[in-house]
């Protein structure tokens, strides 16, 4: 009885931590890249929590967002039952490897370009390939870092890369991360 009351209690108080289900390894490559934002995101093919409390699935891909309902048919599943597996911690309702793959490559990452293009257009590759990356906490979260844009629609390298770890992004994915996209981003390359 006490145990049932204490673990509920947990379920309701407990924050949201990352805990990637169905995971699938990916290697890291130690540059910015699509592969490096894979083993950034992780590569989970069933639903889990993110860091942020969103219900997640594949590499990074939030099933809060709009359109996620379609995303998920596309793939033979229900974004309903895909979600109540997070909720229930349970496993029945994951992508296969390929679909999550595919997810990723013709959705979430060129999503993510596309938002960094309209953020600042024509950056060089590996400065891209960063902000991409730090665009995974959200496209529209990267407005909430008007000093980095400035640096870098200025194409000042090493000030953009200094304001990217000001950003409480680096908070949330921690300084391994955090200090990857600032290498790249003052690289300029
Ligand atoms: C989707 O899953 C939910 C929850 O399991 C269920 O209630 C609903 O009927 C399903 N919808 C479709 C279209 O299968």
């Amino acid at each position: 009885m006490l145990n049932r009351l204490l673990i509920s209690l947990l379920a309701i108080y407990i924050p949201a931590v990352e805990s990637c289900n169905g995971r699938v390894p990916v290697s890291p490559t130690g540059t910015c890249g699509p592969q490096q934002t894979m083993f950034n995101e992780a590569f989970c093919r069933c639903c889990y929590v993110d860091t942020k409390g969103h219900p997640t699935i594949g590499i990074g891909y939030n099933l809060d967002q709009p359109g996620a309902d379609a995303t998920m048919r596309k793939y033979g599943l229900n974004v309903t039952a895909v979600k109540q597996d997070c909720y229930e911690h349970t496993t029945k309702h994951c992508l296969t490897q390929a679909n999550a793959l595919d997810l990723f490559n013709t959705i979430s990452y060129s999503d993510k370009v596309g938002c960094v293009e309209r953020f600042v257009p024509g950056l060089p590759p590996t400065v891209k390939a960063a902000v991409v990356d730090m665009a995974f906490g959200g496209c529209g979260s990267l407005q909430g870092y008007p000093n980095m844009k400035d640096a870098l629609m200025k194409r000042d390298w090493k000030r953009a890369a200094d304001e990217s770890t000001k950003s409480d992004w680096c908070g949330i994915v921690g300084p391994t991360r955090c200090q990857m996209d600032h290498r790249c981003i003052a690289s300029g390359m």
